[in-house]
């Protein structure tokens, strides 16, 4: 039996017949590109979040690069995001024109490390970008603190992270903005690109209206340069029925989660994500690390168990980002991350016992490799106490 990552196809199956209707009554409509099913998604997922605004664009790459560019970040500014990240939250920095910068995440949550925010900040700095890694909210409170001290924006990187809580509320609401991403794999996934800006600031959204619609304050009067990042009709209609299945969908995840934690804790070799006690994670990817990882992914790849590595290289050590000049041990725990990290097969669908071949399977991978798995280092560098940890 083979156990896919991901399959996109079960999710879609039995919400066929309420696809077919939704995106033909966008065809009916002609509203394409932005339109009512775009406002009408919008209310929507502006409620889920519990803030009073929601802008729908065309991915979450463009989700945080306006929302940079609303907030007036530009050349000679710096933003400080971590590099155990994809690298559209760097990209969204660059593409301002301002410099990312980067601090290290916890240990334990792999989320941006309160702790080394303030050594980061120079008199350049502008905003903040924590990283929902995986589900998993950054803790929010420290880095607002740090933020209002300093006076600067703190924009959350949701775009793993839809229905996250912390502090069992919903993420989005600590936070200036939280940008979200709809591509097609995520926890609420479009037929195509998509992404959002969440937030309760009225001017900000008004800027990034206008912003994702070519400046345009009146058919054909821009005020401000812009660029076409509306969402389609089409995808809108589509999340609207998905934003109804994500509560009970992030239940299952947390189910599967459930099982791995409890079936892979007390293996030797395996650390386990860390649930954090302030957090509701949705585990859009559940990760574990482990060391040699590529041999035990190899292993895993030929008796059909299919995995991810998010991410083999940290951002700050991308070649696209030579020029930031990082050597190699600037970001240790990231780094060790980007090493050891290996993403089991998580979506809701996944039966009983694919989760116990995913287990089995990685025992035999362990045993296979004889002596050779040495467990991760341990890093304590994490800024949470052990007990504020849920293992
Ligand atoms: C953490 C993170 N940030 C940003 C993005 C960018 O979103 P999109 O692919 O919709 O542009 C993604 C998408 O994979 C992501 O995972």
């Amino acid at each position: 039996m083979k156990v896919p990552f991901l399959d996109l196809q079960l999710h879609h199956a039995p919400l066929m017949g309420e696809f077919t209707a939704a995106i033909e009554e966008v065809i009916l409509s002609g509203a394409f590109a932005g339109g009512a099913h775009v406002a009408q998604f919008e209310e929507d997922f502006a409620s889920y979040c519990g803030c009073r605004h929601a802008i729908g664009l065309g991915s979450g790459t463009e989700a945080l690069w306006l929302t940079l560019l609303a907030l007036g970040v530009g050349p000679g500014d710096e933003v400080i995001t971590t590099p155990n990240t994809f690298m559209a939250t760097a990209e969204a920095i660059t593409y301002c024109g301002a410099k990312p910068t980067f601090v290290d995440v916890d240990a334990a949550t792999h989320t941006m490390n309160p702790e080394e925010l303030e050594n980061a900040i120079t008199p350049r700095t502008k905003a903040i970008i924590p990283v929902h890694i995986f589900g998993q909210p950054a803790d929010m409170d420290p880095i607002q603190e740090v933020a209002r001290k300093h006076g600067l924006f703190v924009i959350a990187d949701a775009c793993q992270a839809h229905g996250a809580q912390y502090k069992e509320q919903k993420a989005a609401i600590f936070a200036d903005a939280s940008c979200y991403s709809f591509y097609p794999g995520k926890n609420i996934g479009a037929f195509g690109e998509a992404g959002a800006v969440v937030t309760d600031r009225p001017e900000l959204q008004e800027k990034i209206r206008t912003l994702r619609d070519h400046g345009q304050v009146r058919k054909y009067h821009h005020a401000m340069v812009g660029w076409n990042c509306r969402m389609d009709g089409i995808q809108a209609a589509v999340l609207r029925i998905k934003l109804r299945h994500l509560d009970s969908a992030n239940l299952l995840r947390r189910a599967h989660a459930a099982h791995y934690d409890q079936a892979l804790r007390d293996i030797v070799g395996i650390v386990t994500p860390v649930e954090a006690a302030y957090a509701r994670h949705v585990y859009h990817v559940y990760a574990i690390r482990l060391h040699p990882r590529d041999e035990v992914v190899g292993i895993l790849k030929k008796n059909g168990i299919e995995c991810g590595i998010h991410y083999p290289v940290p951002v700050h050590l991308q070649e696209a980002y030579g020029s930031l000049g990082y050597e190699p041990g600037a970001f240790p725990v990231a780094e060790q991350c980007a090493r050891e990290f290996i993403s089991l097969p998580m979506f809701p669908e996944l039966t009983k016992e694919q989760l116990e071949q995913v287990v089995q399977s990685l025992k035999m991978a362990l045993e296979s490799l004889g002596d050779q798995p040495t467990e991760p280092q341990k890093n304590n560098r994490s800024s949470l106490p052990a007990s504020a940890r849920q293992v």
